[in-house]
C-alpha cells in the first residue's frame, strides 16, 4: 500500500476516533448507568439484548458496527478502514525438531511470522528484540543461515535459550541485557535486520526508535500491549500523530487489544462472577461511603469466588480499610451487581466496534514514524487472529 493511502487511513480514523469518542471512551467498571441517554435508540436496542447476545456481538465486532452505522453513518466505514491485506505467505522450511518443547500455538506463530515476512538476502545480521528462549531466533537461523544476537533481560531464559543454541550447533548469541539501556543501544547497532515478535508497548517502540538512530536496513515487528507504556499518555511517534488532537490514556489503549473472551462456557461463567462481584461491592461502597466512585479491588485467586459474594465483600472491604456492617444485605447488593454487570456488557458492545479501530490507528502511527525516517513500509497481517489476536506484522525497508 502507498505512503498516502496509510495516511489518508490515518486521518479517517483519527476523524473517527475523536468524533466518537463519548461512545468509546467511558471505562465501564465506573458507570452505574449508560452513559448515552441522550441516544435513546441506542439505549432502546442494547436493553432488547441478552447477556449471551452481547457475547456474540462482542465477538463479532462488524455486526455492531453495521448497527451503530444505522444511526451514525460515518461509522459504516470503520470495517473497511480496518481491514488489513493477508501476507503473501512463503512457505519457510524449518526443521520440525528445532519446534520440540516450544508451545505449539507459540511455534505456529514463529513459522507463520517467517513466512509472512518479505525474503531478504542481504540480511547480515539479525537482531532478535526481548527474545524470551530465543524461539523466533532459532527459526530465522535455521531458516536462513544467518547469526542472530538475541536480546533479553531474563538472564535465565538467555542461558536456555544459549544452551539449545549450542546443542544444535546454531549461530545464536544472547545477551541479558534491558532493551531500555545504552548496552542495547551498542547490540542493535551491530545488527542490520531486527525482528521483534510480540514485544510489548514501549519495548517495540524502543527497538524502531532505535533502528531508525542507528540506521538499520531492515525491520519486522508485530507489536503487542499497546497499554505496557512507562508514562500515564500515549507519545505518539509520527509527525501526523503528534499533530492529530487524540490524547490516548492508558485506559484508552487497552481498548486496543480488548479481545471477547473465547475461553468457553466454565470461563465466561466465572468472568461474569468475578465482574459482578466487583460491582455488587462497589455499589455496596458508595452506599456505605457515600462515595459516586469506582473502588477497584486488586486482583484474586479465582478460587477466592467459590466462597460466595458476602466473603467476597468481606474480603473487599478489609483490603480497604473499610468493615462490612453485622446486617449486610447481601441478596440486594448482589442483584444490584448484576444489573450494573449488563449496563457493563452494553458499554463494552458499543466498545468492541472501534477496537479494531483503536489498534490500526496505533499500527499507523508506527507505520508512518518509519516512512517519515525514510523506510519503505508494508502492513500485513501474518496470521489468522485465532492464532494471535496481536497478528499484524509492520515490515520496513531502507
Ligand atoms: C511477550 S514475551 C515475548 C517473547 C518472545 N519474543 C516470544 O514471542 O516468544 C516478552 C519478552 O520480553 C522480555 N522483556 C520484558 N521487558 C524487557 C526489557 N526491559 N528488556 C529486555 N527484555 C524484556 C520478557 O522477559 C519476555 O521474555
Amino acid at each position: 500500500m502507498s505512503s498516502l493511502l496509510y495516511r489518508h487511513q490515518f486521518r479517517q480514523l483519527t476523524q473517527i476516533l475523536t468524533q466518537f469518542q463519548w461512545l468509546w471512551r467511558p471505562i465501564p467498571m465506573e458507570h452505574t448507568q449508560l452513559p448515552w441517554q441522550n441516544a435513546e435508540p441506542l439505549c432502546q436496542w442494547l436493553a432488547t439484548l441478552e447477556n449471551t447476545q452481547m457475547a456474540a456481538l462482542k465477538a463479532h465486532p462488524d455486526a455492531v458496527i453495521e448497527t451503530l452505522a444505522t444511526w451514525w453513518p460515518a461509522l459504516a466505514q470503520l470495517t473497511d478502514l480496518t481491514t488489513v491485506p493477508i501476507a503473501n505467505h512463503v512457505t519457510v522450511n524449518i526443521n520440525a525438531r528445532l519446534g520440540v518443547g516450544v508451545p505449539g500455538r507459540k511455534w505456529a506463530q514463529i513459522q507463520a511470522y517467517l513466512s509472512a515476512m518479505p525474503k531478504r538476502d542481504s540480511t547480515v545480521r539479525y537482531l532478535e528484540w526481548c527474545a524470551g528462549k530465543g524461539y523466533l531466533g532459532r527459526g530465522i537461523t535455521a531458516a536462513t543461515g544467518k547469526p542472530v544476537e538475541s536480546l533479553e533481560w531474563q538472564a535465565a531464559l538467555c542461558e536456555q535459550g544459549q544452551l539449545f543454541a549450542e546443542q544444535k550447533a546454531l549461530p545464536m548469541q544472547f545477551h541479558p541485557l534491558d532493551a531500555m539501556s545504552e548496552e542495547a543501544a551498542a547490540v542493535i547497532a551491530g545488527c542490520d535486520h531486527g525482528l521483534a515478535l510480540h514485544a510489548c508497548g514501549d519495548l517495540h517502540v524502543q527497538l524502531l526508535k532505535k533502528a531508525i538512530a542507528t540506521d538499520m536496513q531492515a525491520i519486522t515487528v508485530s507489536p503487542c500491549c499497546y497499554q505496557l507504556i512507562s508514562g500515564e499518555r500515549y507519545q505518539p511517534l509520527s509527525s501526523e500523530a503528534q499533530h492529530a488532537s487524540l490524547v490516548l490514556s492508558k485506559a484508552d489503549l487497552k481498548l486496543a487489544v480488548q479481545e471477547a473472551v473465547t475461553g468457553g462456557r466454565r470461563v465466561c461463567r466465572q468472568r461474569e462472577q468475578e465482574v459482578t462481584y466487583r460491582l455488587g461491592f462497589d455499589e455496596w461502597q458508595r452506599d456505605w461511603q457515600g462515595s459516586d466512585q469506582y473502588l477497584p479491588l486488586p486482583a484474586l485467586k479465582k478460587s477466592q469466588l467459590t466462597h460466595g459474594f458476602g466473603e467476597f465483600c468481606r474480603w473487599g472491604a478489609e483490603q480497604k480499610g473499610l468493615i462490612l456492617p453485622a446486617d449486610f444485605d447481601e441478596a440486594e447488593y448482589h442483584t444490584r451487581g448484576q444489573a450494573r454487570f449488563v449496563i457493563l456488557e452494553q458499554m463494552n458492545v458499543v466498545k468492541s466496534a472501534f477496537r479494531r479501530a483503536m489498534e490500526y490507528w496505533l499500527v499507523l502511527d508506527r507505520v508512518l514514524f518509519l516512512q517519515q525516517h525514510g523506510y519503505r513500509v508494508t502492513l500485513t497481517q501474518f496470521c489468522d487472529r485465532q492464532l494471535t489476536p496481536r497478528n499484524l506484522l509492520i515490515h520496513a525497508e531502507k
